[in-house]
């Protein structure tokens, strides 16, 4: 099983984006779960459109991590893979945690006792949140969506921060590689992502183009059309995380 986190600080970097479509293309390759870890819930939406909050209480990311309900009963059945929905509650979790300093191991623990997914995804929040040490100390894969900003780098060194203190807790070394979003061919754009792929001990994995079909798929909550060139963008982001 390998356990992927989409994480960035920075807001708006096209986390969900990724771990959407990405979660498409590796449902095609073996058992997918994908876990909601931002109280926004934007992946939840997607996967879940038709669900009612009340649907929701009954199972989700936070009464899993609080010990409210259990990982069977946290799992819904959505759009084309399993999914462990976000809820606004997570805004309790960071008191929570502090009541508990177990609940950051809790998701890695269950994880590790429940080997029926070949592939998790975990989408998190666009803040240093206890959601995102939870995230970090349950997987081996961080992927990092960049988009071209001018907070870009220093979001990068705020996230590999957090990710060298979840280490403290883990004593596991991840494996960190960042998915380049959204560049165009200016001048800007190549030069910020020279910089990132020249970032020592962190792989480039292959760029995501910026598309119009991507934003409007995710906006109407559908598929990305069959063999598209952001379909085969996602085909190959999902090849490459296998082969890590
Ligand atoms: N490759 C792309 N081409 C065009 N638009 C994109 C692409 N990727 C993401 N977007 C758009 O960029 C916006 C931000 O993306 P997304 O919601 O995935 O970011 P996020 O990092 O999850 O944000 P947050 O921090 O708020 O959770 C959305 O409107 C999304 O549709
Ligand atoms: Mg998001």
């Amino acid at each position: 099983m390998k356990i992927i986190t989409v994480s960035n600080i920075k807001g708006g970097s096209a986390k969900t984006t990724t771990s959407i479509f990405l979660t498409e293309a590796l449902s095609r390759k073996g058992r997918t779960l994908v876990i909601d870890l931002d109280m926004q819930a934007d992946l939840t939406d997607y996967f879940l459109p038709d669900s009612s909050p009340e649907d929701i209480d009954k199972g989700n990311i936070f009464k899993l991590l609080t010990g409210e309900s259990d990982f069977a009963s946290s799992i819904h059945k959505g759009k084309f893979a399993d999914i462990i929905p976000g809820t606004i509650d997570l805004a309790y979790l960071t008191t929570r945690v502090f009541q508990n300093f177990s609940i950051l191991k809790k998701l890695r623990t269950i994880l590790n006792e429940n080997k029926d997914y070949d592939f998790v995804v975990i989408d998190t929040p666009g803040s240093a949140r206890s959601e995102l040490t939870v995230s970090l100390v349950a997987c081996d894969i961080i992927l990092v969506p960049v988009t071209p900003s001018k907070w870009a780098i220093r979001a990068v060194n705020l996230l590999l921060d957090e990710i060298k203190n979840s280490r403290e807790i883990t004593n596991k070394e991840h494996k960190v590689c960042f998915v380049p979003s959204m560049f165009g061919k200016s001048i800007k754009h190549t030069d910020l992502l020279n910089r990132i792929r020249s970032l020592e001990d962190f792989k480039t994995l292959s760029p995501i183009p910026k598309s119009e079909s991507i934003k409007t798929k995710s906006e109407k909550r559908a598929k990305l059309q069959l063999k598209s060139v952001p379909w085969e963008a996602f085909d190959q982001l999902a090849n490459e995380v296998i082969a890590l």
